[in-house]
């Protein structure tokens, strides 16, 4: 197995970052997750582009451009003889004496990137999964999709020890988004889901279900909803790189849909798949 540690190639094993890398000692740093289907990239031009955004977002400038990068990462793939998974690539300011404040003189940023096999989830794309409500108890800037993951962790770790898949956050009354998805309703035909603001990550697999839905002619509804709709909706789904369109059968043991996955959800799981084909 291979690695990128700066830029190069190498064994997997020989990828070690320093005691006082920044990401390491702060969280100081930014990541992304790229879906592998068959040994391609899938959405890697948005991927790649969201983490420059992430990265301009918390004043690191990335010493690659998008297409070095992408190069890297077609060759790492080769190399790893990746068929379906995916690529972790993270992003930090670089190693520095400890000092909360940004180091004065010039770092290099330190990337590191690996790959990791995973198949489709297909059962649970076909049973549905279960989730429970949680306080969403991030901070304010959740649409940079940085290291600090803590919040997300506590959330997700809630969620296993109920033996459930997610969790749907929330603040107050108002639903935010899952520890690693994001959240979606459906009430009359009509889909709903939160906006892109910066309460939520603005997750790739919620912008390639918004332009599928288009598509089909599938009306959405990017805004605030509430637990009060959340629990009256005649079907709820979660996305993310890793789970797709992933149909929600239950919240706080309480049945959606009849407790399997609804007919719209299973359309947009259908025409979701035919956009990775
Ligand atoms: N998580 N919201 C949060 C908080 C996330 O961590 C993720 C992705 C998403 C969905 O984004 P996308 O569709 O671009 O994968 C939404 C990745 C998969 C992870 O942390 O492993």
């Amino acid at each position: 197995e291979f690695a990128i540690l700066h830029g190069e190639i190498v064994k997997r094993s020989e990828a070690k970052v320093d005691v006082e890398d920044r990401g390491y000692q702060f969280g100081d740093g930014v990541y992304e997750v790229i879906r592998v289907y068959n040994g391609k990239m899938f959405t890697e031009h948005e991927h790649l582009n969201r983490l420059a955004k992430s990265t301009d977002s918390i004043g690191i400038s990335l010493p690659f451009t998008n297409e070095n990068l992408k190069g890297l990462l077609v060759e790492l793939i080769e190399k790893n003889k990746l068929q379906n998974g995916i690529i972790y690539m993270q992003v930090t300011r670089g190693v520095a004496l400890r000092n909360h404040a940004f180091p004065t003189e010039y770092v290099t940023p330190c990337l590191t990137t690996y790959t990791k096999k995973i198949e489709r989830p297909v059962d649970s794309m076909r049973s549905g999964v279960k989730t429970i409500l949680t306080e969403d108890i991030r901070w304010l800037r959740c649409d940079i999709k940085s290291l600090n993951l803590l919040g997300n962790v506590l959330a997700k770790q809630k969620a296993a020890e109920a033996g459930c898949f997610e969790v749907i956050q929330h603040r107050g009354q108002e639903v935010t988004e899952g520890s690693t998805s994001n959240i979606f309703i459906v009430k009359n035909d009509i889909v709903i889901t939160h906006a892109s603001d910066h309460l939520i990550l603005k997750g790739i697999t919620k912008d390639v279900l918004l332009v599928v839905c288009a598509k089909n002619n599938l009306r959405v509804e990017e805004r605030m909803f509430t637990i009060e709709e959340l629990k009256q909706a005649d079907e709820c789904f979660l996305t993310s790189s890793t789970s797709e369109v992933m149909p929600i059968v239950e919240i706080d043991g309480n049945k959606i849909s009849n407790g399997i996955p609804g007919p719209i959800t299973r359309k947009l799981q259908e025409w979701f798949g035919q956009e990775i084909e």
